[in-house]
């Protein structure tokens, strides 16, 4: 139900994979594990160092994200915000992504000010640069307010 709403790729003989949290915190905390489970699977089956995971995203970060990183042990790459610009620049987010890069977080409702990040574009220039480099760096989108609205706008 919830793929469909988020208009997700599912064909009529598939099923969406997933499972229900009770929040954000909730659900940064599984998908983070998950993320670096398969990011520490991916480097050690190439031989590899995978102990020195990160995340980028933005300073604007809700605190659950800081908790996630001391507790699991994973860097917070944060791109800086800006005057006037409140939430993680796609493009900034890109150049800071990096071997050890378990994914890029984007946050749809900033705590602060409600703005989204635009996914479509940190999609397009993420695989871009997954095309690039052949790396398959996902993207955490943390849709904590914004994913009570987003399903309805298309
Ligand atoms: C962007 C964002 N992420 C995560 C959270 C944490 O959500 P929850 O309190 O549902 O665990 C919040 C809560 O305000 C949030 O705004």
């Amino acid at each position: 139900m919830i793929a469909h709403l988020f208009h997700a790729l599912v064909g009529d003989d598939e099923t969406a994979i997933g499972v229900d949290i009770v929040g954000s915190s909730e659900a940064i905390m599984l998908a983070g594990l998950t993320l670096k489970r398969k990011w520490q699977a991916r480097r050690k089956a190439h031989g590899k160092p995978y102990d020195k995971p990160n995340i980028v995203t933005g300073a604007n970060v809700q605190v659950c994200w800081e908790k996630y990183a001391r507790y699991f042990e994973v860097e917070l790459k944060k791109v800086k915000l800006k005057k006037g610009y409140y939430i993680m620049d796609p493009v900034e987010a890109v150049d800071m992504v990096d071997e050890n890069t378990i994914c890029v977080a984007a946050i749809l409702g900033s705590t602060l000010t409600g703005e989204f990040v635009d996914v479509k574009l940190l999609n397009e220039l993420l695989a871009e640069k997954n095309n690039e480099t052949g790396r398959d760096t996902p993207i955490h989108v943390d849709a904590a307010g914004g994913g009570f609205i987003a399903p309805f706008f298309s």
